[in-house]
Formats: C-alpha cells, structure tokens, sequence
C-alpha cells in the first residue's frame, strides 16, 4: 500500500474513492471540497446538508467522474472542539477497513487540518497515517485463498493538503508513522504466529537478521551458553520442553558519544501451559501470545534503527517454552539464579519472572541509564486495569513520568501500581531467598511480580510493564484487530525518541 501525501488536481480525478471530512452539524467544508464540487458540475454541495455528521459516520455517494464511476465518502469526525488525535487515529482504521471491505484500490483523503486549530498539522497526519497503517493489518499468512487477500489490498491512499506548505511536514509524519508501525504490525505478525512454528530457535534466527539488516550487534545464547552463564531459572522453565531455550542479546549504538543507554528486556515464552501447574482449557489457547514482550523489544531495536534514533539500545530477549516432559520442574523446586539468589518454585506457571530474572541480572553488566522490561506476566494485570491499560511498576518517578507522557501521546498508556516496602513480604519463601508467587489468593498479583523482578537489577533504575492485559484485544477496535495488539513498539518508541 502507497500512502503518501500529493498535492493533485481534483478536475481531472482518477480515483475509486474520494473521502471528504466533516464535522458534525456541517459547521465547515473543507476549502479543497469547493475544487472538488466543482469539477462535479456543482452537484455535491446539495448532498452534505443531508450527511449524518455523527462522529465516525460514513455517507458513501456514486458520482460520474471524466475516467469512470468514483465514490464520494463524506465522513465525520464529530464536534470539531472535542477532535483529539485518538479519534484521528480511529478515523483512519475505520477508513482502511472500508476501502478493504469494498475493495476501493485507489483513494484521496482531502486533508481535514481546515477545521483543527489545536493539533499541529505533523500530529494529525501522524495520528491519522497510524490509524490506516494499524487498521490494515490482519493475520491471514496462513490462509492459502490467495484470491481473497488480493481483494482485500489497497494500492494507494493519498492525502491532499490544504495548504501547500504543510506537505513536507506532513510527508515527514507519514514516513515516520509508517517505520514505526510497519514494525508495529510485523510484531502482531510475529506474536500470532503459533508456537509450532516460532520457536526460540525460529526467533533467535530472525532476531539475528534483524541484527544483520539494521547493522548493529547479536549474540545468541544457547543451552551450553546458559549453563556457563550458571542462568538456573532461565533452565528451570526450558528444561520442561524438547526445545533449546535462547537468550538473544541485541546492541544497537547511537552516533552521539554522549548518548544514553536504555536497556530493553522481554518476555519471550514462546508457548505457555503452565507447566506441571498446567494450564486449564480456555486459558491455554491464546498463550502463543507469552512472547509478546520479547516481540516488542525485537520490534522496538528494529524500529529504532530504521529510524536512526540517536540512543544506544541493549535488548535482552529469554525465549522458552514453559512445557510438561518427564524433566519439567516441579512445584516446591529450589533453584539458583544466575545472581545467585535462591528461589522457590512455588507454581510453574509463573514462569515469566524466572526467565526475566536471568535476563534482567546478564543486562546489568552494561550498566545502562535505565532498564525497562515488558512482560505478559500476570493474569492480574487484566484484573486490574482490563484490556486497554498497562500496569506500571517501578523505581523511578521522573522515568515512569517520561513513560506514562508517552503513553498519554501514543495512546498505549500506562498507570503506575506502588512499590511499597512492605510488598517485599509477598514474595517471602521458608525454603529460600524468594518464591515465585505473592499472597495466597493472588492478592496484589502484578505488585508481587515485580517486586520478584526488583531483585535481580541491582541499583539501576527501572520499569516493569505488565501487558499480561494489553498484549491481545478480545474484539477488535476501529484499528485493531482482535488478537496480539503490538503494544509496546509504538510507546517505547516515543519514549527513547524523547531521550538524551
Ligand atoms: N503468561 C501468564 C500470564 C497471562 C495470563 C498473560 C493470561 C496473559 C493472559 C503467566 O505466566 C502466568 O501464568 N501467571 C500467573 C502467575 C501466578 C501463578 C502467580 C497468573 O497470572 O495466574
Ligand atoms: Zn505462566
Ligand atoms: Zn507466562
């Protein structure tokens, strides 16, 4: 799909469709729709007196243009006051799924910046290229009817500016938004591809032509690499399944000698059953998605690069499969983190934090500015703020500050959970350092995780991101999809965007 942004003649149109915006109640047309009116012999002006301006309606009409039929979408975008970029964003989504839904391969947007006043013309633009560039996205590589994906693809939609001088910013939005969620939706890709086919080794392979193509640094991990690296929980998780675990260790570098490093740490369980503590049914089959965390980080490094962000990246990625063969852990296991903590294996199925553990402690010797992981690690972080907010942990005020700012502006939010001392009574063991699990009935249960997770980073400063909720939406949006949402590119992004 070609997006781009053009100023064209609206005489001499050819096109499928031709997307006109309004506000509600018809306050203004934009300055561009007199062209367009126009080269229609006047025609379309009467119609928009009788256009529903609710927000997020479309009013679709068939006019005769010189080179065929062409279709005239007016849409609204509601009361022109209460226009943030989230509702620019679902109007996008809403816009591709329509062009897909009624196979228009070719389509003109005229620019709806006439009647915004508060958002700078590159915030629109960027907002608006997210929402079509996300809404496109469905998951059907492994469907063969070839036939049916080709007509769902759109060849090109074209933003027409209305005012000459904004065309290089908003050009400059539009490659921005597509880098970032290109690599948004390769993610989803990614994390809804089944655990038969990526597997540590499969992702470990990919990571490294990332590495390759974005040319900077990959160090792969393997069995024997772990064992030395003395990484007892990482082992504690894999040795349940058939399949070799992988640490995949990143390193991207900033130009600038001065820059930050900020060090990047997901979880990569590339199949969750829980483990002896197995999985009941209904839980188990959307637990391809326990690697989403690693995804985002793999999809943030890569994204950072196409980018050229001017910050040095470490992207630490544990990838495993929590399984049930005769060797699997057990319940009441005492193993040794790498850091050499002793830990109790209070349940298998929080295995999320044993993995991390290893992999927060090995990212420790970089030394970074800041550490920040992202994790599908509780079922309590859906309880706790549901499917469209991810639970926050951390060390840190200014750095969860700078990450919920970027939350607010992304849309992928994020709200902070306390880090009391007295949390650390939680995750006392009788047998060991620590156990696995908080309080017996799972009170406090994303708290808990972390303060499991504060143990192994030393004295750095850090964030843990819980998207146990936010990873997959149960039912679509009007740009995504249901199933994995990617949620963590775009948000870490903005954040190192914003870094010195
Ligand atoms: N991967 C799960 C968490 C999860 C559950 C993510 C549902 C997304 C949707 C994690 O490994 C897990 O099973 N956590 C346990 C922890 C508990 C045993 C302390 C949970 O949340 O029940
Ligand atoms: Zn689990
Ligand atoms: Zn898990």
């Amino acid at each position: 799909m070609k997006l781009e942004v053009k100023k064209i003649s609206l005489d001499n149109l050819k096109a499928d469709a031709v997307v006109v915006p309004l506000f509600k109640d018809h306050k203004q047309t934009p300055s561009l729709f007199v062209d367009l009116d126009r080269a229609f012999g006047k025609t379309l002006q009467s119609l928009v007196s009788v256009v529903n301006t609710e927000e997020g309606k479309i009013t679709s009409t068939l006019v005769q243009g010189k080179h065929g039929i062409i279709r005239i979408l007016f849409i609204s975008l509601g009361e022109k006051e209460k226009v943030d970029l989230e509702k620019i964003r679902k109007l996008g989504g809403k816009l591709v799924q329509y062009f897909q839904c009624n196979q228009l391969k070719n389509n003109i947007v005229l620019s709806f910046q006439y009647g915004i006043q508060k958002i700078m013309p590159y915030e629109i633009a960027r907002a608006f290229a997210e929402g079509i560039l996300l809404g496109s996205y469905s998951f059907d590589s492994f469907k063969t009817d070839e036939e049916a994906k080709k007509k769902k693809e759109i060849q090109s939609i074209t933003l027409v500016p209305e005012y000459d001088k904004d065309t290089a910013v908003l050009e400059k939005a539009f490659v921005f938004a597509e880098k970032v969620c290109t690599n948004t939706n390769w993610v989803r890709e990614l994390v809804n591809t089944p655990a038969n086919v990526a597997t540590p080794a499969y992702i470990g392979e990919i990571a490294q032509q990332v590495a390759k193509k974005g040319g900077f640094k990959a160090t792969i991990l393997g069995l024997n690499d772990l064992k030395k690296e003395k990484m007892g929980c990482i082992l504690a998780v894999s040795k349940g399944s058939d399949l070799e675990p992988k640490l995949i260790v990143l390193e991207y570098k900033a130009k600038r000698k001065s820059a930050s490093t900020i060090a990047l740490v997901g979880k990569g369980v590339t199949f969750d059953s829980g483990g002896i503590n197995l999985k009941p049914t209904g839980y188990l089959e959307t637990m391809k998605d326990d690697k989403a965390g690693a995804i985002a980080v793999l999809g943030t490094i890569k994204a950072a690069a196409e980018l050229q962000l001017d910050i040095n990246i470490i992207a630490v990625m544990p990838c495993v499969e929590n399984m049930i063969n005769g060797s699997a852990s057990r319940p009441s296991d005492i193993i040794k983190a790498a850091s050499g903590k002793s830990v109790e294996i209070g349940n298998t199925d929080a295995e999320g934090r044993l993995v991390l553990a290893d992999a927060l402690h090995y990212v420790t010797r970089y030394k970074p500015d800041a550490i920040i992981d992202i994790a599908t690690l509780t079922g309590a972080s859906f309880v706790a703020l549901g499917p469209t907010i991810t639970c926050m942990v951390g060390n840190d005020e200014s750095l969860m500050k700078q990450l919920s700012d970027a939350g607010q502006h992304t849309y992928e939010r994020v709200w902070q959970l306390p880090l009391y001392e007295e949390f650390d009574e939680h995750i006392k063991s009788d047998v060991a350092d620590i156990k696995n699990l908080g309080l017996a009935k799972g009170g406090a249960g994303v708290i808990a995780g972390a303060v499991f997770l504060k143990q192994f980073i030393g004295k750095h400063k850090w964030i843990h991101l819980d998207i146990g909720g936010t990873a997959r939406a149960e039912s679509a949006n009007e740009y995504l999809s249901k199933g994995p949402t990617g949620v963590g590119v775009r948000l870490l992004i903005e954040f190192l965007r914003r870094q010195k």
